[in-house]
């Protein structure tokens, strides 16, 4: 049997962590036959809740689960870890946009970035959950170099993927399996890009069977300007109001699919998760932005050269213009 790999995650003892925690231990993140040692990481006020999902763990006596271990030490819960899920952050409340938590989520992701630098095993990969998840990414990142390379912080937009297929599953009738070639670009945020330029539906293109459906071309282009994109963008705050607190189980199976996705491979599958840029698609290098991936298991690569025509063009540059503004905010916190 391979090696138990170290999983790290913060905020164990909030909502998205106890979703999380079951669902590693059971092997839907790494796999049936690769074991897990868990490190939770909480804050002294959430220890209690992590110290009780700990218990239950042991209670599921999962076989790929080869120990548990809580610690309020950034230093030890990341000593030699080889997957962290940084979800450890405060949640936004109704009315309030995800930016409005930078200042408050700033002063998390540095210290945790600085101790993957310091102590995580040297093949170190992290996803950010937090919000503002790609903000938090880059801090986190640039907190952990030189000894980590920045590319291997990413954050999830993958919820926002999942929830673009499964909008266009209801819409078209479909089986969200046969939605392929979905695109988030930009910001985990209501400015992001949901993209269907070039995805399909049982190899139809999206947009033919939209128009198939509603009568043509130009409604097929309301529906997506004025239904699909304005609820995939604003899904996080629809829950929000609706359930009264942020998404939980799509989130941790959404952060689940990213890491699977990304260290075992798409299988040449498009995804989407946001990156280090490195220039593509014109967007400032460093920046953390959701683009269309795939994996081959060694981490994500931007799909490139696909076309994005003048109004898409237009949607994508406006999102990465708040994460430029993001950017400069921490900035002027003296964060980065
Ligand atoms: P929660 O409040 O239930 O849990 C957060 C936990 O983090 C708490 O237990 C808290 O004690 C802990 N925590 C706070 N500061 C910490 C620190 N410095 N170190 C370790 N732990 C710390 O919140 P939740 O519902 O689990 O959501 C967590 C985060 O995930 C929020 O920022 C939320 O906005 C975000 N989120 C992101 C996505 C996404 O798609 N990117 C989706 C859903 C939620
Ligand atoms: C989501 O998209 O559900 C999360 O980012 C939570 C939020 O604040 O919207």
């Amino acid at each position: 049997m391979a090696a138990p790999t170290t999983v790290t995650i913060t905020g164990a003892g909030g909502q998205i962590g106890y979703a999380l925690l079951f669902r590693i231990a059971a092997g839907d993140m790494l796999g049936p036959g690769r074991p897990v040692r868990l490190r939770l990481l909480e804050i002294p006020q959430g220890m209690r809740a992590a110290e009780g999902a700990a218990l239950e763990l042991q209670d599921c006596a999962f076989p790929m689960l080869h120990g548990v271990e809580l610690s309020d030490d950034p230093r030890v819960a990341f000593d030699g870890c080889g997957i962290a899920l940084l979800v450890g952050a405060r949640p936004r409340g109704p009315g309030m946009e995800r930016a409005d938590l930078l200042a408050a989520n700033a002063g998390i992701f540095g210290p945790q970035g600085a101790a993957i630098g310091a102590v995580a095993a040297d093949d170190v990969r992290a996803v950010v959950v937090g919000n503002p998840a790609n903000t938090n990414a880059l801090i986190a990142a640039a907190s952990a170099a030189p000894d980590v390379p920045a590319d291997r912080f990413t954050a999830l937009t993958r919820l926002d993927h999942n929830r673009a297929v499964g909008q266009l599953a209801q819409a078209l009738d479909a089986r969200p399996d046969d939605v392929r070639g979905v695109a988030i670009w930009g910001n985990h945020s209501a400015t992001q890009f949901p993209d269907v330029a070039h995805a399909t539906v049982g190899g139809v293109p999206v947009i033919d069977a939209l128009a198939e459906r509603l009568g043509g071309h130009e409604a097929a282009v309301a529906w997506l300007d004025d239904v699909f994109i304005p609820r995939v963008a604003k899904r996080g705050a629809e829950i929000i109001e609706v359930r009264g607190s942020s998404s939980v189980a799509s989130a941790a199976n959404a952060a689940i699919e990213h890491v699977r996705d990304e260290q075992l491979g798409t299988g040449g599958a498009t995804t989407s998760a946001a990156v280090v840029s490195r220039g593509e698609y014109g967007v400032p290098e460093g920046l953390v932005c959701s683009y269309p991936v795939t994996s081959d298991g060694d981490g994500y690569r931007v799909v490139e050269g696909l076309t994005l025509d003048r109004r898409a063009h237009a949607r994508f540059a406006a999102s990465v213009d708040e994460l430029v503004g993001e950017r400069d905010a921490v900035r002027a916190l003296g964060v980065l």
